[in-house]
């Protein structure tokens, strides 16, 4: 089994019909699309699903657009969507990808994509390819969840201490910062009360920081739901640490 199929399974089974046809930006999307974008470059969407956030930004009046997913059946539904014919729509792998190094202005990697994946060589792997794939001087948005928002907050907390008690009768050392997923097809998914894969990655903040920095990116915003709320994203590990946080971590950086 590679490292990304069992992510794969789940967007091609139970997770297949559940973003395939959304509209509309959140608004921290909007937030940072808005804010850190520019219409007339050249950008591409990972993990673009039914393509939601494309099709939302060509109403925006950006021209030059581009997504992959690594269902093919996502990709066909994207292109019916897409009335103009105009977004370059394609099948693809996030951990290897086949567009040429330095092919974009501005990279989207917003709903969490990252942390889907399956393990930490696949998620570096993704963080690498995304780097490559951005010219120098290019954008990125990427946005992570955030194991310290979670553990903030006293029914995950509980949550969490109920799952280190199940692993430690198992004897299994799994990390804490992978959590089954809590819904599955839009549902709640009941086999997260038994520590049942799927399991997804809760990123710590400080960790987050270093690993982006670490396949070359620069950070020039980061923050969470209550700073994008505020228009005061911080721009360093130490602002973030004095912040209250809540909800997903978003980071805008530059290669
Ligand atoms: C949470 S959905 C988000 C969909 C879309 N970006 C949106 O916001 O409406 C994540 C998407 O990422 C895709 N995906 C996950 N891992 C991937 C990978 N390694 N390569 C390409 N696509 C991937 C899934 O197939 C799924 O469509």
């Amino acid at each position: 089994m590679s490292s990304s199929t069992s992510t794969k399974d789940l967007y091609n089974g139970i997770e297949f019909p559940t973003w395939i046809e959304l509209e509309n930006l959140n608004p921290q999307e909007l937030y940072l699309i808005q804010k850190y974008l520019l219409p007339d470059l050249k950008t591409v969407e990972a993990g673009t699903n039914g393509g939601r956030i494309l099709l939302e930004m060509q109403e925006m009046g950006f021209t030059d657009l581009a997504g992959f997913d690594f269902v093919p059946a996502l990709i066909d539904r994207a292109i019916e969507r897409d009335r103009s014919r105009s977004i370059d729509f394609q099948v693809g792998d996030a951990i290897a990808l086949a567009y040429a190094t330095n092919s974009f202005d501005q990279i989207v990697y917003l709903q969490q994509i990252v942390c889907i994946m399956d393990n930490t060589q696949a998620r570096l792997r993704a963080l690498q390819e995304a780097y490559r794939i951005l010219k120098p001087g290019g954008t990125g948005l990427f946005s992570f969840l955030s194991f310290d928002s979670r553990h903030s907050q006293f029914i995950y907390a509980s949550y969490l201490k109920y799952l280190t008690t199940i692993r430690k009768l198992r004897g299994d050392n799994r990390s804490m910062q992978e959590l089954p997923w809590l819904k599955l097809g839009g549902k709640f998914n009941p086999n997260a009360l038994f520590d049942r894969p799927p399991y997804i990655y809760w990123y710590r903040h400080t960790e987050i920081c270093d690993l982006v920095r670490s396949v070359g990116f620069e950070i020039v915003a980061i923050g969470s739901d209550p700073q994008i709320e505020a228009d005061r994203l911080v721009t360093s590990d130490r602002e973030l640490a004095t912040r209250d946080l809540a909800g997903m971590l978003y980071v805008v950086v530059k290669k």
